[in-house]
């Protein structure tokens, strides 16, 4: 089941989430970046602007075809809630971006994909978002502080959110930017 199959009312987004774009200098200049449950890969996308190679993950990368052309984006296929081990083990990367999904198992294998010096960026539905509409399932909505108990001890937090917000429109949602000590 897709961690956010029920947070799809809206069209697709192709502007970059403003959380990932604002902290987006944090990747170390030119270090490869991994895009989880990239989607159109609006995320991947802004970072091969900023002259990164980028990774690009999500079980339908139809919406990423497009890169393929680009040398220095990896492609990879695969449904990550289907009980096989992380596609990505042993590898490490400048910027880990995570936005608008959730299967609690990765989160450890998120941390250790986060490279000596490199960032994690993750925002997604919280708590309080079932009041608003979709996403409402619990699975798929963060408790209180979830992501900050999820990247610590190994990550040191740089900026976290857990709010509700009216703008784009209203939504409860959780947002961390974590670094590894280089
Ligand atoms: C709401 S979209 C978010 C896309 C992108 N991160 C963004 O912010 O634009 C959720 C994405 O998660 C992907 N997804 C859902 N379940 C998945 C699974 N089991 N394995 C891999 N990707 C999955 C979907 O294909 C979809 O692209």
């Amino acid at each position: 089941m897709s961690a956010d199959a029920d947070a799809r009312p809206d069209a697709v987004q192709q502007e970059p989430s403003p959380w990932v774009a604002r902290f987006a200098p944090m990747v170390p200049e030119g270090g490869t970046v991994l895009d989880v449950a990239c989607g159109s890969g609006r995320h991947a996308r802004m970072f091969r602007d900023r002259g990164h190679p980028v990774v690009v993950l999500d079980r339908d990368v139809v919406q990423v075809s497009d890169m393929a052309v680009d040398p220095d984006v990896e492609i990879v296929a695969r449904d990550l809630e289907s009980g096989r081990p992380w596609p990505l083990e042993g590898r490490t990367f400048a910027g880990v971006v995570v936005v608008n999904y959730l299967h609690r198992p990765l989160f450890p294998a998120l941390v250790r994909s986060v490279a000596p010096g490199g960032v994690l960026i993750y925002e997604t539905f919280a708590v309080g978002n079932e009041r608003f509409g979709k996403p409402s399932n619990p699975d798929f909505l963060l408790h209180r502080k979830e992501l900050l108990i999820a990247v610590r001890p190994e990550l040191q937090v740089m900026a976290f959110e857990d709010l509700e917000e009216q703008v784009p429109r209203p939504a409860v949602r959780q947002r961390v930017v974590a670094v590894r000590a280089g």
